[in-house]
């Protein structure tokens, strides 16, 4: 737990993270009117992003590029889930019924492209957990990208803030279909956190049916990894 001004407290990954960044918490006495002392929630003006540490709940879009049902890549979103504090909620895109991007019916969306838009509205952070397609992302990935970004003038990727993760059992662990999407999402807009990088080789039992990280070591980065990313979601939330 860190001390915040007021003998106010912040806990949990969102903090860490933070510290992880070089963020220092606020140094003076700002008014925090506290709320609820027994689950930590202030509210109040702290002009620093440690605020959001102690205030929020967050939404995170998340967006798997497979839809096979056994996919390495849903099993390590569901253990980034599970390794999230309880504060933040996962909520899946579903890519697989959005049907192909077709410009003569951005006017009357399907319904499933504009429930992903509607997701990306409410998201306060976007999660992508992506395999490696042919040296780039895939498809049904792409499409979802697409119908995000329109029609012209509605695109609800713009201001948003992601991360990005990927498994392959190959070495590369999807390094080059990252860097695809890396240059899609600054086309739209996206902030996207730039260090570190999970490009995690996937091997047999790595995340088990529960969705735990069974090498200790894996689980640490990874730990690391989302407590960096929360704590940028909560900064440019701020
Ligand atoms: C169409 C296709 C293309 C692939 N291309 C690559 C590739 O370029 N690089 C790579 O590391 N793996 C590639 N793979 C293997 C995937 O990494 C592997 O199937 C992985 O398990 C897919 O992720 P998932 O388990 O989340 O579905 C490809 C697989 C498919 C089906």
């Amino acid at each position: 737990m860190a001390a915040l001004p007021n003998g106010a407290r912040a806990g949990g990954a969102c903090t860490t993270g933070l510290t992880a960044m070089g963020i220092a918490p606020p140094e003076r006495t700002v008014p925090v009117r506290v709320e609820q002392v027994t689950s930590q929630v202030y509210t109040g003006a702290i002009p620093n992003p440690w605020s959001t540490c102690i205030m929020s709940t967050y939404k995170i879009a998340v967006f798997v590029g497979s839809l096979r049902a056994a996919s390495f890549n849903l099993r390590l979103a569901r253990a980034l889930e599970k390794l999230a504090p309880d504060t933040i909620e996962f909520e899946y895109a579903s890519l697989a019924d959005v049907p192909l991007y077709n410009q003569d019916n951005e006017m009357s969306m399907p319904p499933q492209a504009a429930k992903v838009k509607d997701l990306i509205a409410r998201a306060d952070g976007l999660l992508f957990v992506t395999p490696e397609h042919n040296r780039s992302i895939p498809a049904a990935l792409k499409n979802a990208i697409d119908w995000g970004s329109r029609p012209w003038g509605k695109n609800s990727w713009t201001g948003k803030t992601a991360g990005i993760v990927g498994t392959s059992p190959s070495a590369a662990g999807t390094a080059m279909a990252q860097q695809h999407l890396r240059n899609i999402l600054a086309a739209e807009g996206v902030s996207v956190l730039t260090t570190p990088e999970v490009f995690l080789q996937y091997t047999e039992g790595l995340i088990d049916d529960q969705y735990t990280i069974t090498n200790e070591g894996t689980r640490k980065f990874l730990q690391g990894w989302l407590d960096r990313y929360l704590a940028w979601v909560a900064k440019l939330a701020a």
